[in-house]
């Protein structure tokens, strides 16, 4: 069972942004711990999507999923957004059992999927209108809603437009606040900026942030690593079913990578035996395909000791470690 905390505490840890406050924060929060998952198992037919996760969110963050194709993303969020059952382990949302209490659950919660599924032929508003009237929102409360997240949506001159109409930036922000009609306490994002331009992307990151800042709790899955280091407060790193490592953007780059990588190709005739004399400059290394990467906190000294080895690359480079990083390290191969 959740641990169940007052409503007070929870609101004098967030510092709630006033403009957008009043228009997204629904009710207050009863539960800190907003997601929790343990052994979590999806099965389908025989094949083992998701292999034995534990996670928990806390209220208020931005939690995220970074992770290749087919590591198992979709399939926890539809787990925990009740679209799909859960095969094994325990999974709570809001205080709720997924297996007995999906109707509370989808009432508080709201979800951009990863295939977009708003109605082509309705304009704007009728689709979020629509939306509304699945919550029993009544139609006066839902219009001026309405209003409200077309404004913060900067859709307001498209109000009247059908949806095939809009660019794939629009129909993106279009479906962010249509989950957002019911006020959720909880908003998942299946790859919110998959496919997008870079402008429409910042956009959306720009939209998501002020969304955290008026206190909901953000679910998102990413296969950008910028996306996951600029938005998560805490991500999770996942690849074939399993969780490899959790923690903050930050930690998990220092833990694994260090400060910067010296990327250097191709390989030498002798391998890794010929860098022996600079052995003490870096924390640890890899070889993919013919490229080294030496992990360090030390990237100028590391350079110098290089050049005083004399050994000759046409590729060498020295840079900032990024979460692509630690995925390659804990992998031996990249995000895409
Ligand atoms: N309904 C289903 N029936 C059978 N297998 C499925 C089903 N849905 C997903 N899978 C399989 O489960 C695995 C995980 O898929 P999932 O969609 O969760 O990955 P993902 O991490 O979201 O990937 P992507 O980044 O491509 O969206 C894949 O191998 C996929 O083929
Ligand atoms: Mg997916």
């Amino acid at each position: 069972m959740l641990v169940l905390a007052a409503t007070k505490a929870y609101n004098k840890q967030k510092v709630l942004n006033p403009a957008i406050a009043g228009v997204f924060l629904w009710g207050h929060l009863a539960v800190t711990e907003v997601i929790r998952a343990r052994g979590l198992v999806k099965n389908y037919n025989g094949f083992m999507a998701v292999k034995g996760i534990d996670f928990s969110v806390q209220a208020g963050e931005c939690f995220g999923f970074l992770g290749p194709n087919g590591a198992g993303k979709t399939t926890t969020i539809k787990m925990v957004h009740c679209f799909t059952p859960i095969s094994g382990g325990s999974l709570e949302v809001l205080g709720f059992d997924v297996t007995s209490h999906s109707r509370q659950i989808k009432a508080r919660l709201g979800v951009v999927p990863q295939e977009d599924n708003l109605d082509p032929e309705l304009t704007v508003q009728e689709n979020l209108l629509l939306y509304a009237s699945y919550f029993d929102i009544p139609r006066r409360v839902a219009a001026q809603r309405v209003q409200e997240l077309l404004a913060f949506a900067g859709l307001e001159t498209k109000a009247q437009v059908e949806v095939e109409h809009l660019s794939g930036g629009m129909k993106r922000r279009l479906a962010i606040i249509r989950a957002l009609v019911n006020r959720p306490q909880l908003l998942i994002l299946d790859e919110p900026t998959t496919g997008l331009d870079p402008e429409a992307r910042h956009l959306i990151w720009e939209k998501m942030r002020q969304l955290k800042e008026s206190g909901v709790t953000l679910l998102l899955t990413t296969h950008y690593l910028e996306e996951a280091a600029q938005l998560c407060d805490r991500l999770v790193i996942m690849d074939q079913g399993h969780i490899l490592e959790t923690g903050t953007p930050r930690e998990l780059v220092e833990r694994h990578v260090g400060r910067e990588v010296l990327e250097l190709a191709p390989l030498p005739e002798g391998g890794k035996e010929e860098l022996a004399g600079i052995n003490g400059e870096f924390l640890a290394s890899q070889v993919i395909g013919q490229t080294l990467y030496l992990y360090t906190n030390r990237g100028r000294q590391l350079w110098r000791a290089l050049q005083k080895c004399g050994l000759d690359f046409t590729h060498q480079v020295l840079r900032p470690a990024t979460l692509e990083d630690v995925f390659l390290k804990l992998t031996g191969r990249g995000l895409d």
